[in-house]
């Protein structure tokens, strides 16, 4: 028997009260909001209080995605976190989330690390996983608390980050024509030094061993824009789509000017994409699955319609999927 398409049946999404504005990091560092939002296009970034670990973040966010799909903790068999900011160095967060929601024992549970792009990995594997038949229902979960990894004293970092979790439900398509269409990821050769957060036993500068975001900014840059068209177009012709007929963009949210550039090379009008980072900043895994819940809360992503989702980071991974919501 043929098994069903997978598709994304629920979305969720929580971010911590606390608002960081650029004024009062202006107050901390050397910068400015003017600068901040020129360069950057973001405004404010939320931070988790002192005892918010990731877990708790992504278990909001989890809660929300199944009761969004309507099913229970007890329906979920196969978790999987993305995060660069687990809360121990052993077992995975994802094990912690278990726990906190009431996933039954013998769910595979696991943290996938691929930095910014973390989400789409993470969603490329249990798109596998749950294809193979093994698997019924997949909670996908970005989450992030960048905070506890930021160089509060860097101003060319700690501007860009933020915390929180996004999260989604996988399993069997409910509706004719719902699915993952496409997923395709890859990595840059040799460009993991560009960003990085030194770990217990080694650090590309002996001198320099803080367990803290560091990176060249420039470099980024120029490669994000590069990989992010790369990808979308690879899906595109994949999968016989032209640019018009993609109804809605869900790109990484690190920077406006990244996100303009993608439109001008991919000739696609700006207001097909959905931009949040001015409020978020960059929340790494957990940036497109916040996106993606937004947009679908705002009705920027409707039943029928095509959804490319575009991410790159540290590493630098990059990658897309297209979805038939
Ligand atoms: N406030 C004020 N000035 C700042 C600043 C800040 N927060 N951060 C850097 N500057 C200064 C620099 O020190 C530099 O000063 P100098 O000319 O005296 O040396 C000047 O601004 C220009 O710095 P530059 O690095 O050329 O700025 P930029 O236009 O490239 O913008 C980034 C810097 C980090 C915003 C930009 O490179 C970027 O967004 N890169 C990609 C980062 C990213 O998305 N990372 C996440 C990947 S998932």
């Amino acid at each position: 028997m043929a098994l069903s398409p997978i598709a994304i049946l629920g979305t969720g999404a929580y971010a911590p009260n606390r608002i960081l504005t650029n004024e009062e990091l202006a107050q901390r560092v050397e910068t400015s909001h003017d600068w901040i939002v020129s360069r950057t296009g973001i405004r404010e970034r939320r931070v988790a209080d002192p005892g918010q670990t990731t877990a708790d973040l992504a278990t909001e966010a989890a809660r929300e995605a199944l009761a969004n799909a309507q099913i229970t903790p007890q329906d979920v068999d196969l978790l999987i976190l993305a995060t660069v900011t687990p809360d121990l160095d052993m077992p995975a967060t994802a094990c912690l989330v278990q726990q906190k929601l009431g996933i039954p024992s013998g769910a595979a549970c696991f943290d996938l690390n691929a930095a910014c792009t973390g989400f789409l990995y993470a969603l490329d594997v249990a798109w596998a996983m749950l294809s193979s038949g093994r698997y019924r229902h997949a909670l996908v979960i970005g989450a992030e608390r960048l905070s506890s990894v930021l160089d509060w004293e860097d101003r060319t970092t700690c501007v860009l980050f933020g915390d929180g979790a996004g999260a989604v439900v996988l399993g069997a398509s409910r509706r004719p024509g719902s699915a993952i269409l496409a997923s395709r990821l890859h990595t840059v050769a040799g460009t993991a030094e560009l960003l990085h957060i030194p770990g217990a036993t080694f650090s590309f500068d002996p001198a320099d061993p803080k367990r803290v975001i560091r990176m060249k900014g420039k470099e980024v840059f120029k490669l994000a824009v590069r990989a992010m068209e790369d990808v979308a177009r690879e899906l595109l012709e994949q999968q016989g789509v032209s640019g018009d007929q993609i109804d809605c963009i869900i790109p990484h949210q690190a920077n406006q000017r990244i996100i303009d550039s993608i439109a001008q090379y991919l000739k696609l009008p700006l207001d097909r994409f959905f931009i949040n980072l001015d409020r978020y900043g960059n929340t790494s895994a957990a940036s497109i699955p916040i996106a993606l819940h937004e947009a679908r809360m705002q009705g920027r992503v409707q039943p029928g319609q095509l959804v490319l989702m575009v991410a790159f980071g540290a590493g630098l991974t990059y990658g897309g999927a297209l979805v038939r919501w």
